[in-house]
């Protein structure tokens, strides 16, 4: 099948839901490449699921870069979207496209920001800069100071107004779709309906054109998965029982069997 870009992502409302993923690296990338999925976000997500990070903060472009390259080896059909980290776009329009620029020149086909009608001006420059942006509403993890937290979203009527200014905002600087996070599932039904480009919910219901999962909660490698998360598969479960018996079979002498080592003739 054809390789995914942002008009096919685009066409796809109304017709198809969207199916997307969060990768970090090479393998994975691989894999979920190879389960027809629509979209490949190398997250910032990346800092707190594979780092270690309590929170998204402390990702920089090289982490992201890092992250992004050994993607894109993978050279996936879906639309790898490269995330913006934090301090990577707020401080100038120009700081935003040499960055996001650089997430291009690594293999990205679009890259991702958090924010709305605050970032009209920068999406708009990135925009004619040749690079697709990926929108961020709701709650913005980098933001989430600011809310006290992880909060859920659109909860106000303040709230709901604002997400959804912030929806338009970004449909008027060009973006060629939008993730909602964490709102009320009326709000992000409401976006997807007064906006023409695709929504992409994570923990904002099924009135979306589509849905994003972090790989590590989709299959279960997660410690303590958000809510709104399914998973799919238990593979710390696996990868426990695995290196298990690999330790059980070292510590046992069952393991090298014969055919895992050789012994060279002597002539
Ligand atoms: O970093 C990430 O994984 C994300 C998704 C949750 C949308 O931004
Ligand atoms: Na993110």
């Amino acid at each position: 099948r054809a390789k995914v870009n942002v008009k096919t992502i685009m066409k796809m409302k109304n017709r198809e839901k969207i199916a997307a993923v969060t990768a970090y690296d090479y393998v994975s990338a691989k894999l979920v490449d190879l389960t027809g999925v629509d979209i490949i976000l190398v997250g910032d997500s990346v800092g707190m699921v594979a780092h270690g990070f309590n929170t998204t903060l402390p990702v920089d472009m090289n982490i992201m870069l890092l992250h992004l390259s050994s993607v894109a080896r993978a050279q996936p059909r879906a639309l790898v979207v490269g995330d913006m980290p934090f301090l990577s776009y707020e401080t100038s329009i120009e700081e935003a496209v040499r960055n996001a620029g650089l997430m291009m020149k690594t293999g990205a086909d679009a890259v991702k920001l958090e924010g709305g009608l605050e970032y009209e001006e920068t999406v708009k420059a990135l925009v004619k800069a040749g690079i697709p942006v990926m929108g961020h509403i709701g709650l913005n993890p980098q933001r989430a100071l600011l809310i006290g937290g992880y909060r859920k979203r659109g909860v106000t009527e303040k709230e709901r107004e604002k997400i959804l200014e912030d929806a338009k905002a970004l449909e008027r600087a060009g973006v060629f779709s939008i993730v909602i996070e964490y709102t009320s599932a009326d709000v992000a039904k409401e976006v997807t309906q007064e906006v023409g480009v695709p929504t992409i919910c994570i923990g904002s219901g099924p009135w979306c054109d589509g849905q994003i999962l972090v790989f590590h909660d989709l299959l279960g490698l997660t410690e303590s998965p958000p809510p709104f998360s399914k998973q799919y598969a238990n593979l710390r479960e696996i990868i426990i029982n695995a290196v298990k018996s690999y330790v059980d079979e070292v510590k046992s002498g069952k393991f090298p069997e014969e055919k895992h080592y050789f012994i060279e003739k002597k002539d």
